[in-house]
C-alpha cells in the first residue's frame, strides 16, 4: 500500500488530522510540492470536467471515499489531488460545507486557471517609493541577515505603539509584529486554544481564520450567522450560545471591515460584542486588516479590553504583500500572555524577516495619508463590479462598504457555486471565489482591489458577459 493510502487509511480511522505531501515528478526528479493537513470534514473538490468525469470511477485515479471526503488517489498509491506542475487540473476543498484544506485561493486555486483576476484579496499598488528606495540602501548591514527580536525590532514597534495610540485608540496594548496578519492569527490560536476547544465565527467567514483554527485542533467551529440584510454578526445568537455553550467558547472572532463580505461593524454593534464576550469570559479576536479600506465616509474603529486582541496587516494598506508583515496588539495587563506569545513566534517565525520590518517602518513614516491617498480611487472599482453584478437582480449583491469586496448571491439553482467559479474561469475567462469557501454555498466574493480601473473595467466586462450568460442558458460548457 502506497505510504498515502496509507495516511488517507489513517484518516479514515482517527479524527486527528493527518499531513499529506504531494510529490511533483519532473523529468524523473521528485519534487516535494506541497504539504497540507487534512482534517475531519475535508473534501475534494475537482473542478476540471475530465477529472470530474473520473469521479467515483478509475481511470488512473481512483477516489478513496471517507469520513473525511474523497481522497484522490493514483492506482499506484500516490496522491493525486492537488496542484502542481504536472497535476493542474484538481484541487482540494474542505469539510462538509466546501471548506478549504489546502491553500486554496492565493497559491493553487488561482494557478489552475487563465483569466482576469478578480479573486484574490490583493491590492495593484506597490509600497511607497520613498520607504522602497531607503531599504534598497540596507540590504548590506549586518543586522538585516541576523535574527532580531521575536516581537520585532524596536524602532517598528515603538512606531506602532503610537500609531495604534493615535490612530485607534488603542492605550493599552503591546505589540508583536508577525510575518503577516495571518500568521498573527495562528500565533493567537495557539496562544489562547486547546485542542477540542469551542470557538465562534461568523459567516460567510475569513476561510484562513476557520483553517487556522482547524489545524491547530480545534474542531468545535460554531458558525454564526450574519444578518440576512446587512451580515453584520448575528449578536442575538452570539448571545445565546454564549449563555448555553457548554464549556463557554474560548474564541470568538471578526473581521472589520469584513473578508469576505466587504461590510463594516459599527461601533456599537463590536461594543456589544466585546461586553458579550467579556462577560462570558470568551476571547475577542478582531481582524483590522482592511483598517484604512472604507468608503463613502464610514470609519473605522477598534474596541480595547483585557479580553480583546487586535490584529493589523501591512499587506493591503502599503501593498506589501510578499513582505510580509502583520501585526498583534494585545493587552498589556493579562499576565502571562506576552510569554505565551514569544514562546510561539520563537518556534515559529523567531521574527518577522529583518528587512521586511525596516519597509514597514518607513512606509509608516508615509503616514496614514498615504494609504488613504491609494485607496481612495477604489470605490470606483468597486462601482464598477457592482455594476457588473446587476444581472444578478436587486438585493443580490451586498457588503463592499469596506474591504475590497463584494458578496453576490447566485440564483437558487446555484447552491454549488464551485461549478459557477469553474464555469465563468473556463468560459468567460474570469477568475473569482466561490461562497462555499466562506461557509456559504450559492455564493460569489468579488475582490475590487487588484486591478488598476481599466483593467478592471475589462474584468467588469467579462463578469457581466458571464452572468448574463448564466442566468438566461444556464452552465454550458
Ligand atoms: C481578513 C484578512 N486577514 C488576514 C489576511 C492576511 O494578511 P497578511 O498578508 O498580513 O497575512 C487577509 C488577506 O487577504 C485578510 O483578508
Amino acid at each position: 500500500m502506497g505510504s498515502y493510502v496509507k495516511l488517507a487509511k489513517r484518516a479514515v480511522e482517527t479524527d486527528m488530522p493527518v499531513m499529506v505531501k504531494k510529490y511533483a515528478h519532473q523529468h524523473n526528479h521528485v519534487n516535494a510540492a506541497y504539504e497540507y493537513v487534512l482534517c475531519v470534514g475535508d473534501r475534494v473538490f475537482i473542478p476540471c470536467a475530465r477529472e470530474r468525469a473520473l469521479h467515483g470511477v478509475g481511470g488512473d485515479l481512483f477516489i478513496l471515499k471517507t469520513h473525511v471526503g474523497y481522497v484522490y488517489m493514483r492506482a499506484n498509491g500516490g496522491l493525486d489531488a492537488g496542484f502542481g506542475p504536472k497535476s493542474e487540473k484538481c484541487c482540494v476543498l474542505g469539510p462538509g460545507l466546501s471548506f478549504p484544506f489546502f491553500m486554496f485561493p492565493y497559491t493553487a486555486f488561482f494557478t489552475l486557471y487563465k483569466g482576469v483576476e478578480i479573486g484574490e484579496g490583493v491590492v495593484y499598488w506597490q509600497p511607497p517609493k520613498e520607504a522602497l528606495n531607503k531599504v534598497k540602501e540596507l540590504v548590506w548591514e549586518p543586522s538585516i541577515s541576523r535574527y532580531g527580536a521575536d516581537e520585532g525590532i524596536p524602532e517598528l514597534r515603538e512606531a506602532l505603539i503610537q500609531k495604534l495610540q493615535k490612530e485607534n485608540k488603542l492605550v493599552k496594548s503591546s505589540v508583536m509584529v508577525t510575518a503577516g496578519a495571518n500568521q498573527a492569527f495562528v500565533n493567537l490560536v495557539l496562544a489562547l486554544c486547546d485542542t477540542g476547544d469551542s470557538v465562534v465565527m461568523f459567516a460567510p467567514y475569513y476561510f484562513n481564520a476557520y483553517m487556522s483554527f482547524q489545524m491547530t485542533g480545534v474542531t468545535n467551529i460554531l458558525v454564526g450567522p450574519g444578518n440576512p440584510e446587512t451580515l453584520h454578526p448575528d449578536a442575538d445568537w452570539l448571545e445565546k450560545i454564549l449563555s448555553e455553550a457548554k464549556p463557554v467558547p474560548k474564541v470568538v472572532t471578526v473581521v472589520n471591515p469584513g473578508n469576505p463580505s466587504g461590510t463594516y461593524i459599527p461601533d456599537p454593534l463590536l461594543k456589544r460584542i466585546s461586553n458579550l464576550c467579556r462577560e462570558a469570559g470568551s476571547w475577542l479576536i478582531v481582524d483590522n486588516t482592511y483598517e484604512y479600506f472604507m468608503y463613502d465616509g464610514r470609519k473605522h474603529s477598534c474596541i480595547e479590553g483585557d479580553h480583546v486582541v487586535n490584529i493589523f496587516s501591512f499587506s493591503k494598506a502599503y501593498g506589501m504583500m510578499g513582505w510580509r508583515v502583520g501585526y498583534i496588539a494585545y493587552p498589556s495587563g493579562v499576565e502571562g500572555f506576552q510569554n505565551q506569545l514569544l514562546k510561539i513566534q520563537d518556534n515559529i517565525p523567531i521574527c518577522a524577516s529583518i528587512l521586511s520590518q525596516h519597509l514597514a517602518l518607513y512606509s509608516l513614516e508615509m503616514g496614514p495619508e498615504w494609504v488613504t491617498e491609494q485607496v481612495k480611487d477604489l470605490v470606483k472599482n468597486r462601482d464598477i463590479i457592482l455594476e457588473a453584478l446587476s444581472p444578478l437582480g436587486e438585493g443580490a449583491v451586498k457588503g463592499g462598504e469596506g474591504a475590497i469586496y463584494l458578496w453576490a448571491k447566485l440564483p437558487e439553482q446555484y447552491v454549488e457555486d464551485d461549478k459557477v467559479v469553474d464555469w465563468l474561469a473556463t468560459t468567460h475567462k474570469v477568475i473569482v471565489i466561490p461562497g462555499s469557501a466562506c461557509g456559504c454555498p450559492g455564493h460569489l466574493r468579488i475582490s475590487f482591489g487588484g486591478l488598476t480601473e481599466n483593467d478592471c473595467r475589462d474584468a467588469a466586462e467579462k463578469l457581466r458577459r458571464g452572468l448574463e450568460d448564466l442566468l438566461s442558458n444556464g452552465i454550458v460548457q
